[in-house]
């Protein structure tokens, strides 16, 4: 049941004392790093890192290696909290641990939340290595029942119904644009609708057609329900897909979706993700 899998206002609580007790920075601004753009994490300046298993009721880390860390530190004169490494919901983790960190942010003094993920693009407009700024989502996953605000409610994190036709802030859209245009990024900067789906798998080919017509630009497999606890707790929100490969629409195409080419794509376009992020940041 839904309350099986959710914290009590007490749990966040005890996350968050044990993080403020351990660092001097006090940040205003969260980073969650989608896949293979955790680089981000590491321009921090006076750093502090701490991995996830170290962290009180923090949802424990699958992969191995530098994805499992909060990293605190400033970025541009912004003091930052990042998320090296998210928690998906194929992983197994109910939607509760996916979105545990972003109350736990709420109740660090955080106002402002940015995400980044790799998503596949459906607009046929979008060239692989665009990056597009998130204007709105399709929470796929929400229409089946998967939302992460689905059990009791707690008011001291926000209302029972809350509105989500102003989920991604406007101004930071705006201040986004206008960064992406100063760093010479316009000619790769899109912007559109993103659709999460749980995964693990690629989509079907009449699965893109159909998401499509639902309207959404990209798809991918995280980053909603996120956004969703976030704004149920009154941060802002700003996010941005990178499209690491085309979904495949047709049956005569010979491509085939795989997570090395999403992996690739980030490579070449992570310096670019990070430079826009770390500018738009000197601007909030
Ligand atoms: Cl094509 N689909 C999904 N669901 N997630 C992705 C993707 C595609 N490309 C990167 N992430």
């Amino acid at each position: 049941s839904a309350s099986e899998c959710s914290y009590t206002y007490e749990e966040y609580k005890e996350t968050a004392d044990w993080l403020l007790e351990r660092c001097k920075v006090r940040p205003t601004v969260a980073i969650i790093c989608g896949s293979g753009l955790g680089g981000l994490a590491d321009l921090l300046e006076n750093r502090t890192v701490i991995p996830y298993e170290k962290i009180p009721r923090f949802p424990q880390s699958t992969v191995h290696g530098h994805m499992g860390q909060l990293v605190f530190g400033e970025l541009n004169g912004k003091q930052c909290v990042c998320m090296k490494g998210r928690f998906h919901f194929y992983e197994g983790y109910s939607i509760a641990k996916v979105t545990y960190p972003v109350r736990v942010f709420y109740l660090l003094g955080v106002k402002t939340l940015i995400v980044t993920n790799a998503a596949g693009g459906l607009n046929p407009k979008f060239n692989v290595g665009d990056i597009m700024l998130i204007k709105d989502h399709i929470n796929l996953p929400g229409f089946a029942g998967q939302n992460p605000l689905c059990g009791q409610n707690d008011e001291r994190f926000g209302v029972r119904f809350p509105c989500m036709s102003d989920a991604y802030d406007r101004e930071m859209f705006r201040l986004a644009q206008e960064t992406a245009a100063e760093l010479g990024c316009a000619s790769f900067l899109q912007q559109g609708v993103y659709c999460m789906l749980a995964g693990p798998t690629f989509e079907t080919i009449a699965e893109c057609k159909m998401l499509q017509t639902l309207g959404a630009d990209a798809v991918g497999m995280s980053t909603v329900p996120e956004v969703i606890v976030a704004r149920h707790c009154g941060l802002r929100v700003f996010g941005l897909s990178l499209i690491t490969n085309k979904a495949v629409m047709d049956y005569a195409s010979e491509e085939r979706a795989n997570h090395e080419e999403v992996l690739e794509t980030t490579r070449m376009r992570a310096m670019d993700l990070q430079r826009l992020v770390s500018n738009l940041l000197a601007k909030i």
